[in-house]
């Protein structure tokens, strides 16, 4: 269930009309940055008392769009991860997305490739950093950058900003121990 901005005056509401107001010059280089800002503000001024925080965390849905922008096509997901819960490195093609923590910490190394990156099918890529989301830390993943995320103290409450939605795009997942390059085909 989506949240409802419009019908509420809490933090997330005034969360979403800041992103709004921010993406009037969506053409700003620094718009991640911002919005990294913005999900800071947040993220530090909800309660886990306030009800819609309260019910992300009653509900531990581990993925929920909380909001989808009816003009600009940027999307607010809320997630609850358990023990144990991590994907592989992938990017996410043209887009670029923001990730913060609410509670729990979240690991999600950086990698770069190690090799000249002409073949396509194939990434020999390493670890060039390991960023740590504990309560309350944001960072944005520009576009093409190559991450991944493993849970390492949950429950972990994150919060997802896709600057499109990702379901219609082409994205990449790369496999660490092989190396090959697999393509995540666009919804129809
Ligand atoms: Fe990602």
């Amino acid at each position: 269930m989506a949240l409802d901005p419009a019908t509420t005056s809490d933090t997330f509401a005034r969360y979403i009309e800041e992103l709004r107001t921010l993406w009037k010059d969506s053409n700003d280089a620094n718009l991640p940055f911002k919005v990294k800002e913005a999900m800071e503000r947040m993220l530090a001024s909800t309660s886990p008392d306030d009800p819609w925080m309260a019910e992300i965390i009653r509900d531990a849905d581990p993925s929920r769009e909380l909001y989808r922008d009816p003009d600009y096509g940027f999307v607010q997901m809320g997630h609850v991860h358990p023990e144990g819960h991590g994907n592989t490195p992938h990017d996410h093609g043209p887009c670029w997305v923001v990730y913060g923590a609410y509670t729990g910490l979240t690991e999600i190394p950086l990698y770069e490739r190690a090799d000249d990156a002409r073949n396509a099918d194939r990434a020999d890529l390493r670890v060039k950093e390991v960023h740590r989301l504990g309560p309350g830390v944001v960072y944005p993943y520009l576009t093409g950058q190559i991450h991944s995320t493993q849970v390492a103290e949950p429950p972990a409450v994150v919060f997802r900003f896709l600057s499109a939605d990702l379901t219609r795009i082409l994205r990449r997942r790369y496999n660490l121990e092989t190396g090959e390059v697999s393509l995540i085909e666009p919804l129809a």
